[in-house]
């Protein structure tokens, strides 16, 4: 491939990325989050272990689980008809507003973070389970613009309780390559409650 045609596809590329960030407006997503507060916390920092921390999550991962709990992809009962009224344009200011937040770490359980980390770093290669840093970053930071979420920091019960799903098969929103139900599903009740609690614990 010549340079031309791929700086050509570079700015392609840039071009479309800066416009799938830029569409939401954090101010206004800031008024239409009210009600998700008492749950997600004004700042997207929970405090329940069971509610997930927003706070920072990449825009374009919370605008995909905005309308994929919207449409019934993916069921989360506690948000039964909230986002009925929403529209495409609410759901972005959401992401946005959330994006634009800083989250707060929380502290990995010492017992479990050795082997959380082995996990999350190498991935298990006797059960052919790829490492997490590969997809989250070795921060758990993502990739915002691939979609990747976010993990570091996240409440454990959290974290754990979507590997599970996953595992199970009652989370589905994966896509068809199916990357975290595969992945999931070769990983023991302990893994997930090493991994899990490294990633709580996860910064820099
Ligand atoms: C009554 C509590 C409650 C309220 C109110 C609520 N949520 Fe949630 N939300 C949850 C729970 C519980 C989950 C995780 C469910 C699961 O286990 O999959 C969730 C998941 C999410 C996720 C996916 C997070 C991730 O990391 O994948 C997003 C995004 C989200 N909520 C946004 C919102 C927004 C925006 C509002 C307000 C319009 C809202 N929620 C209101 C309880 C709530
Ligand atoms: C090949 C890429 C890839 C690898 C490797 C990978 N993930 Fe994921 N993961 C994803 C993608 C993509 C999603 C988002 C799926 C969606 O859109 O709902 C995700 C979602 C998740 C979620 C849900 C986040 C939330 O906020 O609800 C958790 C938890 C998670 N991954 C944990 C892990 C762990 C732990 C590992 C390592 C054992 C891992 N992932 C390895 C790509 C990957």
């Amino acid at each position: 491939m010549n340079k031309r045609f791929l700086s050509m596809l570079m700015a392609a590329g840039l071009t479309f990325s800066f416009g799938v960030a830029a569409q939401g407006n954090a101010e206004a997503g800031k008024d239409k989050v009210a009600v998700c507060a008492a749950c997600h916390g004004a700042d997207g920092n929970s405090a329940a272990a069971n509610f997930p921390k927003l706070a920072g999550q990449g825009e374009k991962y919370l605008l995909k689980q905005l309308i994929d709990i919207k449409t019934g992809t993916r069921p989360v009962v506690e948000m039964t008809g909230l986002l009925d009224n929403s529209s495409e344009q609410d759901l972005k200011d959401m992401a946005a507003f959330y994006a634009s937040q800083t989250i707060s770490i929380g502290q990995a359980n010492k017992e479990l973070a050795e082997e959380g980390r082995t996990i999350y770093q190498a991935g298990i290669p006797a059960k052919n389970v790829a490492a997490c840093t590969a997809c989250h970053g070795p921060a758990g930071k993502g990739i915002a613009l691939a979609g990747f979420p976010a993990l570091g920091g996240q409440h454990a019960d959290y974290t754990a309780s979507q590997l599970k799903k996953f595992r199970s098969g009652e989370r589905v929103n994966d896509g068809e390559s199916r990357i975290m139900r595969s992945i999931a599903a070769r990983l023991s009740d302990r893994e997930i409650e090493a991994v899990s609690s490294y990633i709580s614990g996860l910064y820099q």
